[in-house]
């Protein structure tokens, strides 16, 4: 079982109260500069003008037409037409980016058989256990960039094995290195899966991070998506809590893609039931939230606020891996988002010798995961000389 991340949340909160040198870079929620959680002003007062009809009634258990028509323009923006071109789609609201994950593999994973993941990753696996499902691992780098040539090669050994394999890839601003796929990667790894043609591939891309791509148009992978062939179904799984810093409000959506109308009316009311027979539906609020700031002149208020965030989190990261190359304090490839790997030889030990010395981190294969987007710039400076002195790296 994967180690459990609220929980180490919890224990720097509990070590905040006894010690006043605390760092708490465990959890990826976005801080600003005095700690205070509320980084973004206009959604916070949209989530207190909310009324009651926007809160309190039971909502469209997929969100209802709205909801999904705002999700598909705000996820694709200007490239919502060749997407329409090229794809039937459907879509259903769901509690956090984490909805859409366990649905797809409740839905479409077999008991026993394995999804596809990269070896450095999220915790794919909390959702795996409970669908039965085991992990089956491809390299994610070879030096600086994604490892194409153990992507194609384990999915073939995994194509042997089952008919029907769920690929996820998480990007862009992959947590938890911070990498970012080229387009030139992104669409290496389309064609890749364009060649398993007797397989039936499910691909859930996790675009949880896309508004903090610092790429020049973080959109462009999405374009690409038409050269999919039809034996690939595609599932985003889009979270609002990242978007809109609303963690604990549970808002998120699964879209899926296929070139088979018949494949997407046969998911639509499996989504739907599987929401109805697990979390019910998500929260109305939630719902209400999004379409809010889908209107343009809300939308426009918040990319004022995102933009700053933004900006941040990429001072923060930058001033953390200058620091590191610095001293020599080895990381993975890092583009942007809310994370960094530190390279360290005993990810589990050396959390725990970074927790006591009040530094709380999250460890992942290879390494220390450290939440830069909960720090602040003052927190971050020294942080690598302490972290190398600590683990004596
Ligand atoms: C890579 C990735 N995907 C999905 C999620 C899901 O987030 P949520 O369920 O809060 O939308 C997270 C949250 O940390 C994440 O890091």
């Amino acid at each position: 079982m994967a180690v459990d991340i609220l929980k180490i949340s919890k224990d720097a909160l509990e070590a905040s109260k006894l010690y006043d040198d605390v760092i708490n870079a465990s959890i990826g929620m976005f801080y600003d500069e005095n700690k205070a959680i509320g980084g973004m002003p206009t959604v916070s007062q949209a989530i207190r003008n909310l009324t009651d009809d926007e809160m309190l009634p039971y909502p469209a258990v997929d969100g209802g037409a709205l909801f999904k028509n705002n999700l598909y323009s705000w996820v694709f923006k200007g490239y919502l037409p060749i997407i329409k071109q090229s794809f039937f789609m459907n879509a259903c609201a769901t509690p956090g980016g984490s909805g859409a994950i366990a649905s797809v593999f409740s839905l479409f994973g077999t008991p026993g058989e394995s999804i596809f993941v990269s070896n450095i990753r999220w915790q794919y696996e909390r959702f795996a256990d409970r669908a039965k499902l085991n992990i089956f691992e491809h390299n994610l780098f070879k030096g600086d960039h994604f490892d194409l040539e153990s992507f194609d090669q384990r999915l073939g050994e995994l194509a042997k094995k089952q008919k029907r394999i769920i690929i996820i890839i998480n990007d862009p601003c992959h947590n938890p290195t911070g990498f970012t796929l080229s387009e030139l990667e992104f669409k290496s790894i389309l064609s890749i899966m364009n060649q398993y043609k007797d397989n039936d591939i499910i691909f859930l891309y996790d675009l949880a991070y896309l508004e903090y791509s610092h790429e020049e148009d973080n959109r462009k992978k999405l374009s690409y998506l038409p050269m999919l062939l039809d034996h690939v179904t595609t599932v985003i799984a889009f979270s609002g809590s990242k978007t809109f810093g609303v963690y604990g409000l549970r808002l998120g959506a699964a879209i899926y893609l296929s070139k088979k109308e018949e494949v997407i009316k046969d998911i639509h009311p499996k989504f739907v039931n599987e929401a109805r027979g697990s979390w019910s539906a998500t929260p109305t609020a939630s719902i209400e939230l999004f379409n809010k700031f889908s209107i343009k002149e809300n939308y426009d208020r918040f990319k004022v606020d995102l933009h700053k965030i933004n900006d941040l989190v990429q001072k923060r990261s930058e001033s953390f891996i200058t620091q590191a190359k610095a001293i020599g304090l080895k990381t993975h490839p890092f583009r942007s988002g809310f994370y960094t790997v530190v390279l360290t030889p005993h990810p589990d030990e050396d959390y725990i010798m970074l927790a006591k010395h009040h530094i709380f981190a999250v460890p992942m294969s290879g390494g220390v995961r450290f939440a830069l987007c909960s720090l602040s710039l003052k927190e971050i400076d020294g942080l690598p000389q302490k972290i190398k002195s600590i683990l004596q790296l």
